[in-house]
């Protein structure tokens, strides 16, 4: 691959720190490098492979002669700004949900659907981290036996919420040890000590009554497994978890896979591990799979429930496979 020029929208953020790190990690043939941020961070420097790289502001002209732009700066700055670093040639991977239900825009996870990104017209979505995690363990299976339903709960770590999401949790536990009252801005009651059946802290609900990061679920997965058919329900939660999101997903086939087939199945899966020795108590959990880029899978076991259903655990960074690994496979894709 020829060197590129590079530029990361929401460098300074959480998602974009480990887009530098997973660029220098994977070696990513880069001619030069851009930092993007908003006027809040102009001039301040991050040190990439050695070297300090001063942080810029945003504008809509900040993409001429870029390659390649990785955006992780929130939605609406997406929305506003993917365009003009699209009209200026360059091909835009944006982690925001902005553009992914887009019929113009491809929505990827390089194990599942790597040639939607031929189809790009300037901007290539990367989808929901939740979503990611599922659809790279749902894929093998489906190709097996074909999904008809699935039933996912998460347990969703506080950095998918961004910076203020995580001191957050940090100051509300330092405030409930201390025995003072948790403040709360990012979250409708506390996360410290707490679950939280609601995604995102604020504006959360659709018409249906599904939360936004439920039906982005619901519709991403169809999207990306280019399947319609599949009918999928979630419940999204959020856990006192730094970072490592988990999920509980049951999941209906048409032809009956055992626990064993489902477990051979997914050992051969690219980007999946199989975490499942219950003798040993071997199972994918958060604090294991942070840091890491596989999505780990485990609890294997068939629905006693059903004649042709498993249930299983399946466990993720969310900040790498959910986030900025993703996005940069995408870019590694072109
Ligand atoms: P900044 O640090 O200057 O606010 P996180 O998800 O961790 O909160 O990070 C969000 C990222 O998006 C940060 O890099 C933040 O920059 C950037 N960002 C937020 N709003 C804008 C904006 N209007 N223009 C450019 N970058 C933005």
């Amino acid at each position: 691959m020829n060197p590129k020029v590079v530029a990361v929208a929401g460098a300074t953020g959480v998602v974009g720190q480990q887009m530098l790190k997973v660029l220098e990690d994977r070696d990513y043939p880069i001619k030069s490098l851009k930092l993007l941020a908003s006027a809040r961070s102009k001039g301040k420097t991050i040190q990439f492979k050695g070297e300090d790289v001063v942080v810029e502001e945003l504008t809509e002209n900040s993409f001429k002669g870029v390659d390649v732009a990785l955006f992780s700066a929130g939605g609406g700055t997406s929305k506003k700004f993917a365009p003009f670093a699209a009209k200026d040639g360059c091909v835009v991977v944006d982690n925001s949900s902005a553009w992914r239900m887009d019929p113009d825009v491809p929505l990827v996870v390089p194990e599942v659907n790597p040639d939607a990104v031929k189809k790009h017209k300037g901007i290539i979505a990367n989808p929901n981290c939740s979503t990611i995690q599922m659809v790279v363990v749902l894929k093998p299976l489906h190709d097996a036996a074909t999904i008809k339903r699935v039933v996912v709960a998460t347990y969703q770590a506080v950095s998918g919420g961004g910076i203020n999401a995580i001191n957050e949790m940090y100051e509300q536990i330092d405030a409930m040890l201390a025995g003072k009252e948790p403040q709360c801005k990012e979250f409708p009651y506390p996360i410290a000590f707490n679950v939280l059946p609601q995604i995102p802290g604020s504006n959360a609900y659709t018409d249906n009554g599904y939360t936004s990061e439920e039906m982005k679920m619901v519709n991403e997965t169809k999207k990306i497994l280019g399947d319609d058919s599949v009918r999928v329900t979630a419940t999204t939660v959020r856990v006192p978890v730094h970072t490592g999101h988990s999920e509980s997903v049951n999941v209906e086939t048409e032809k009956k896979l055992t626990a064993d087939q489902a477990r051979d199945i997914l050992s051969k899966a690219p980007g999946v591990v199989v975490q499942d020795d219950p003798a040993n108590q071997i199972f994918p959990h958060a604090l294991d799979a942070h840091g890491k880029y596989d999505t780990f899978v485990g609890r294997i076991r068939e629905d006693v429930s059903h004649p042709s259903a498993l249930d299983m655990w399946v466990v993720s960074d969310n900040l790498l496979k959910g986030a900025a690994l993703n996005t940069i496979q995408i870019a590694e894709l072109l």
